[in-house]
């Protein structure tokens, strides 16, 4: 497959396995199977806000301090309302028609359906969904993105898809464009436990893994790693999980 940015790209997923994984996010909405949705604005979006968007959180965001998210996988998280409502401009992707409805249902959002991008969008464009698959979304038409915020996407995906994912995330930061990379602020959610004995999502991420797909093209810090109750949802899998289980916060921006 060849790459918008201009290489040729080893994909390690199949048409099958993206059907696939469509069709098991689509049951889990349709079984009202949706543990991690929080009715409230991600505390650590709260927390990390001005370090991402390099501005005061208090601040109004007008003309040149405009920023532009993406919120990938996005679900119908309460942060796009949020982010909208601090002025910033918002480019979210979620593969499922249903639940692009309920967000906007639920906020009243007043969007139109651009068939031809396959593109929710209010008037001025402020917020842009993409309705579909992730890797196949022309992400360069919509970025280059200042800020990323990756609540439970990396995670939900399977591990065969992390090298799309993680090209589409370069992508969308200008990775292989004529202008080259983009000043970003990436926020990462993960989660890290023993494998071995949990099969996820959501899918763990260990230190060896945040080298591996972020550390060759961002600088990359921790900013926190906290144990997980033992009654959490995310560890919910035929009972409960019981082993350690962390969650993770990690920040990347362009490599120095
Ligand atoms: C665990 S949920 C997280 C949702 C949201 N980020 C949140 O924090 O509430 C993962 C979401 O990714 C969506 N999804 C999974 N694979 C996708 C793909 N390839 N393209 C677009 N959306 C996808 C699912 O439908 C689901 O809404």
């Amino acid at each position: 497959m060849a790459n918008q940015g201009g290489g040729i790209l080893t994909l390690s997923m199949s048409d099958t396995q993206s059907k696939e994984n469509l069709e098991y996010w689509e049951n889990r909405y349709k079984k009202r199977n949706f543990e991690w949705h929080i009715e409230e604005v991600h505390p650590q979006l709260l927390k990390y806000l001005s370090k991402l968007t390099q501005l005061e959180t208090e601040e109004t965001v007008e003309g040149s301090k405009a920023k532009k998210f993406f919120v990938p996988l996005c679900g119908k998280t309460k942060d796009i309302p949020f982010l909208l409502k601090l002025g910033f401009e918002v480019f979210a992707v979620e593969a499922i028609d249903s639940v692009v409805q309920e967000l906007i249902n639920e906020n009243n959002l007043e969007l139109t359906f651009d068939e031809k991008r396959s593109i929710y969008h209010d008037k001025d464009e402020q917020l842009k969904i993409y309705c579909g698959d992730l890797f196949k979304c022309p992400i360069e038409e919509y970025g280059p993105f200042d800020c990323i915020w990756d609540r439970a996407s990396f995670i939900a995906l399977d591990y065969s898809f992390r090298p799309s994912y993680i090209d589409m995330m370069k992508r969308s930061v200008g990775y292989g464009s004529e202008n080259g990379v983009h000043n970003f602020r990436y926020l990462l959610q993960s989660v890290t436990y023993d494998k071995s004995n949990f099969a996820g999502p959501p899918r763990c991420v260990d230190a060896a893994d945040i080298k591996e797909f972020f550390g060759l093209w961002a600088d990359v810090t921790v900013l926190e790693s906290n144990w997980v109750s033992l009654d959490h949802p995310c560890r919910r899998v035929n009972g409960y999980y019981e082993d350690d289980f962390f969650e993770e916060f990690h920040f990347f921006q362009p490599k120095n």
